[in-house]
């Protein structure tokens, strides 16, 4: 493949990032920002060797790899978990950690304790929170703090009770100019780029030239300065309803599935193991082995 965004640029940094910006609208498409969730160590290898930009330890981790039927459930334990076991697979990558719901929400010094876990303990070079207006204050404290925020606007999964379910935003005129309010809000806070989730394509076109840091979409059109999916859904291992944004690369649950049942066979066949995945004993071994076993009694067949 020809254009693999920064690959010759080595790590990939907040201010790169946002430096890709200001490059001329012809070289912009190349430089295209990537990102891609991970929640473990091999798959966050993957996506560094791919050449991927940003990998997000995503709260989807509670949907995709937990088991809930949201994000909320998901513990700030959790999170840091997954969080220190991407960082020890990615070398160029920017690695974000997703602050999971009730970890940013009460007292803005607890907020910034729980960030700074994420900082210390797990080794995110950024983190991510969801909301408009009722972040402002967190995000410059976080950015004082020298932590930088990516934002997250549009749907917001953690507030869905409040939307009233996984709905996209911004289809009104009035909820779409308020839309670009808040990504305006949020970059004079001190976001360094901003998530667009499912808005409508000439929403997330207007927010990216209006804003001087990137906006990295999911199901916000091609406008964007990047964009970001769930890495179980752009393999085909997520099964159920799948987003209309979603592109599917592959179809590893298919695989899966398939390989896992060759093997239940392979075994209940006697097909697997051969004598190629099995272990020898010399002769003279086998015949001591055999006449010292003799002692212990006769075997059950
Ligand atoms: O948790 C997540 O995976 C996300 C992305 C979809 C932006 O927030």
């Amino acid at each position: 493949m020809s254009i693999l965004p920064n690959q010759d640029h080595g790590k990939v940094t907040v201010p790169e990032l946002m430096q890709r910006k200001n490059l001329a609208a012809d070289s912009r498409n190349a430089r295209k920002v990537t990102c891609l969730t991970a929640y473990d160590y091999p798959t966050a290898r993957l996506i560094d060797e791919a050449g991927v930009d940003i990998v997000l330890v995503g709260d989807s981790v509670a949907m995709v790899m937990l088991g809930y039927d949201s994000t909320l459930p998901l513990t700030l334990d959790e999170a840091l978990h997954h969080t220190k076991a991407v960082r020890r697979g990615v070398q160029r990558a920017l690695v974000v950690a997703d602050m999971p719901y009730g970890s940013y929400h009460g007292e803005i010094h607890e907020s910034l304790r729980n960030a700074m876990r994420f900082v210390k303990e797990a080794g995110a070079e950024a983190v991510k929170i969801e909301g408009g207006e009722r972040r402002l204050e967190l995000i410059s404290r976080l950015t004082e703090a020298e932590i930088p925020v990516m934002g997250h606007v549009g749907l917001t999964p953690q507030s869905s009770t409040m939307l009233g379910g996984f709905k996209t935003q911004g289809k009104t005129s009035e909820a779409a100019r308020r839309l670009v309010e808040e990504a305006l809000e949020l970059e004079a806070a001190g976001c360094f780029a901003v998530v667009l989730e499912a808005v409508p394509a000439p929403v997330g076109a207007e927010i990216t030239r209006r804003l001087r840091v990137p906006t990295i979409g999911i199901g916000a059109g091609a406008g964007c300065d990047g964009q970001v999916l769930v890495y179980h859904d752009l393999l085909g291992l997520t099964e159920g309803h799948i987003p209309r944004f979603v592109k599917r690369y592959a179809n590893l649950s298919r695989e899966i599935r398939d390989a896992l049942e060759a093997y239940v066979h392979d075994v209940r066949t006697g097909t697997f193991p051969e004598e190629q995945h099995t272990y020898t004993i010399s002769d003279g071994e086998l015949e001591r082995f055999e006449e010292a076993v003799e002692s212990l009694g006769p075997s059950r067949d």
